[in-house]
């Protein structure tokens, strides 16, 4: 072989490598925050379908149950000039990043695939900026659970899951006096928050809710109502062990997985935990929704920063197209505990409390009693609900009175606004 021969073919070897380091389906970095045992099974099936199609996915979880930690992470990278090129993020957030100029639409994808016939109205219109999708959404998780443990039960004589805030109290009592915990919580201001906002929802009802924790009524916020929902809540903080502070959530899960505790209220997430740990639905757990009308909705969803090069923004279409895919809804969600975001996934697989979630989401659309949820950054920007944490937190971890916590709640919001 001649020098010049010799030359073209290592060029053509170099060649041929650099090609194969190129990925035919780009790369993108993703942030998020699923590092529980059943969050990071259900995410990890996101990461294999897009590297099985070729693609190359950079992880870049950031510990944190609810993503407040992922949240600063995210801002921290965006000032940097260095934003991930899909982020999971929710609700009013996705409008302000879109307004601060940072996101690219998937318009061009969502268009084609038809998102807008599969997606209810709703979230669609969360998933949108200026009429183009730049978010596309996972799931529906529902946050109004009540989750229990059926040894623990059992052991305390209950023999049905409670459906009212008196029968839970009774209940929790009973458990108590069976030497179990009653309520496994984690003492983290959005767990706090998850567990407020279900109160309100159950002590007020849908219009209350939505009322207070989303048009941030100041007559609603200082209600008699408001009294009555932080009452509950002070007697839900008396049925938590003295190790709650700072917990995280999947712990306090565990606490129900392993029969130390009899209840834990928490959104459907905690079902991933459950699943994850081989436990059976209806048999191993049960799962009621928390007394009162009405369903809180939570939905994740990504979103797609401004980012350069053809790979990333191949990457960014190829993962939204991914993520609306119809197997692809299934596969996540039955690992998730929540369901498809899209309206048409059939449900035959999925478990009894998926399949009661979706009932009672068509029911609750149907009779106006959907509310989004305020503690998982569906409702209302993150400055004021970062406020109203601050007040059930608070509330939680002192003995302030319920008349003083919806006074430091008003009086919070108008500083906020
Ligand atoms: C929620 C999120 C869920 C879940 C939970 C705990 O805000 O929507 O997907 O994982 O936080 O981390």
């Amino acid at each position: 072989m001649t020098k010049f021969r010799r030359l073209t073919a290592v060029a053509a070897l170099l060649g041929s490598v650099c090609a194969s380091n190129a990925y035919a389906e780009g790369t993108v970095e993703v942030l998020h925050w699923w590092t529980s045992g059943g969050e990071a099974k259900a995410v990890g099936e996101l990461k294999s379908a897009f590297e099985s199609q070729g693609g190359m996915w950079i992880d870049s979880p950031i510990a944190g149950g609810g993503g407040d930690a992922a949240m600063t992470a995210l801002r921290a990278r965006v000032v940097a000039g260095n934003p991930p090129t899909a982020v999971q993020l929710k609700g009013p957030g996705i409008q302000e990043w879109a307004t601060e100029g940072a996101l690219n639409d998937v318009q061009a994808v969502a268009a084609a695939e038809n998102w807008d016939s599969v997606l209810p109205p709703v979230l669609a219109e969360i998933m949108k900026y200026d009429g183009n999708y730049v978010a596309a959404p996972v799931n529906i998780h529902r946050v109004d659970w009540i989750w229990a443990s059926p040894v623990a039960l059992e052991k305390a004589g209950i023999s049905e899951m409670p459906t009212t805030w008196a029968e839970f109290n009774a209940a929790a009592e009973k458990l108590e006096a069976a030497g179990l915990v009653a309520l496994a919580h984690g003492g983290q201001p959005w767990q706090d928050a998850t567990v407020f906002e279900d109160v309100v929802l159950g002590v007020g009802g849908p219009d209350f809710y939505r009322k207070a924790l989303v048009e941030l009524d100041a007559d609603a916020l200082t209600s008699d109502t408001m009294v009555a929902a932080f009452d509950q809540l002070r007697i839900l903080r008396g049925f938590v062990d003295d190790g709650f502070s700072g917990r995280d959530w999947n712990l306090a899960t565990s606490m129900v997985i392993r029969g130390e505790a009899g209840f834990q209220i928490m959104g459907d997430w905690a079902k991933g935990e459950f699943l994850a740990a081989g436990l059976v639905p209806g048999k191993d757990f049960y799962c009621i929704p928390t007394p009162g009308d009405g369903f809180v909705m939570n939905s994740d969803s990504f979103t797609f920063f401004k980012v350069a090069g053809d790979e990333n923004l191949k990457g960014q279409q190829v993962l939204a197209s991914l993520i609306m895919s119809p197997g692809f809804q299934k596969t996540f969600n039955l690992a998730k505990g929540s369901i498809p975001a899209r309206t048409d996934v059939p449900l035959d697989d999925f478990d009894d409390c998926a399949k009661r979630s979706h009932e009672d989401l068509l029911k609750a659309t149907e009779a106006g009693a959907l509310v989004p949820s305020m503690a998982h950054e569906m409702a209302i920007p993150r400055s004021v609900r970062g406020e109203i944490l601050d007040v059930v937190t608070t509330f939680f971890n002192s003995d302030m009175s319920s008349k003083d916590a919806t006074a430091a709640l008003a009086a919070a919001i108008q500083r906020a606004m």
